[in-house]
């Protein structure tokens, strides 16, 4: 069969978007951000900078362009999901005591600047209804669920957050909820199925099998391990199982570097200038 050189350029143009719709059905791993260079998250926002997980952190991490803000989120005891790493308040504020025990009235009475700098003092403790209305748009937010059995409902919760805003559509590509509980990662992708998802491990010293991986691709898109177990051929066995890997949390330059050579899709650093924006090695 003869055929005209504009007539293969249809055919190839139509096998190509027969090709792309296929990837857009393929669940979990369709959903995953798609990004052409490393990502640079900026941990807890620019935290080497500002007091972690606070409007300030939030805004310099936007200022030096890092692709997403990592969040840390617990919820208080009205059920207002709020941003602050541990499950007390004592460390990053000028109160004490659980985050779930304060009302979120209570809670942005609290000072979480001071401990950082006084040029920091008043910060508040941003909810998560604050930041997505911030940053929307402008910024990825990566959403790390903590301590999830102490915050029973917090799942639904992230994820009415999105919804009420539209920001549960597919292929989004600029929110991301992860946890080290893997069984809210699940739950929060029952919830919904469209937002990319990650599960956290910490320095697996016998590393990590295939059949949790393969385990972790059901519900997940990414795996997000602590950077001290990840080499070029994790990189290799969790792109194998279709998911991404953002490690963290990297602060030292060569080690950005070699983690960058070996193929990871995101760095989680306190530091965002440490990863240039071509996400090659500086
Ligand atoms: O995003 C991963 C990293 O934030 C997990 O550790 O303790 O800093 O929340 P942690
Ligand atoms: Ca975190």
């Amino acid at each position: 069969m003869n055929i005209s050189a504009g007539n293969f350029l249809k055919v190839l143009m139509a096998a190509l978007l027969l090709i792309s719709a296929a990837g857009l059905m393929d669940g979990k791993k369709a959903s995953a951000n798609a990004a052409d260079h490393t990502l640079n998250v900026a941990h807890r926002g620019a935290s080497g900078y500002t007091p972690e997980n606070t409007m300030a952190a939030f805004d310099r991490a936007f200022e030096m362009k890092a692709d997403f803000i990592e969040i840390d989120v617990h919820m208080s005891a009205d059920g207002e999901v709020v941003a602050i790493h541990d499950l007390m308040v004592d460390r990053t504020t000028d109160g004490s005591g659980r985050v779930n025990d304060f009302t979120l009235e209570e809670l942005r009475q609290l000072d979480a600047g001071s401990w950082f700098g006084p040029e920091f003092a008043g910060a508040q403790i941003p909810t998560l209804d604050e930041i997505l209305d911030a940053y929307r748009g402008k910024i990825g937010i990566l959403i790390e669920i903590k301590d999830p059995s102490a915050h029973p409902g917090i799942e639904a919760a992230v994820a009415e957050a999105l919804a009420e805003r539209n920001m549960d559509k597919p292929n989004n590509g600029k929110i991301i909820v992860q946890s080290f509980d893997h069984g809210s990662v699940a739950h929060f992708n029952s919830l919904l199925p469209n937002v990319p998802t990650g599960v956290l491990v910490g320095n697996l010293t016998d590393g990590i099998s295939d059949e949790a991986l393969a385990q972790f691709a059901t519900y997940a898109d990414y795996f997000n391990p602590n950077h001290r177990m990840v080499d070029e051929n994790l990189v290799e066995r969790v792109h194998a199982h279709g998911l991404k890997i953002a490690p963290y949390t990297i602060n030292d330059q060569t080690r950005v570097n070699e983690l960058i050579d070996n193929g990871v899709d995101g760095i989680i650093s306190d530091f965002p200038d440490l990863i240039s924006h071509t996400g090659k090695p500086q």
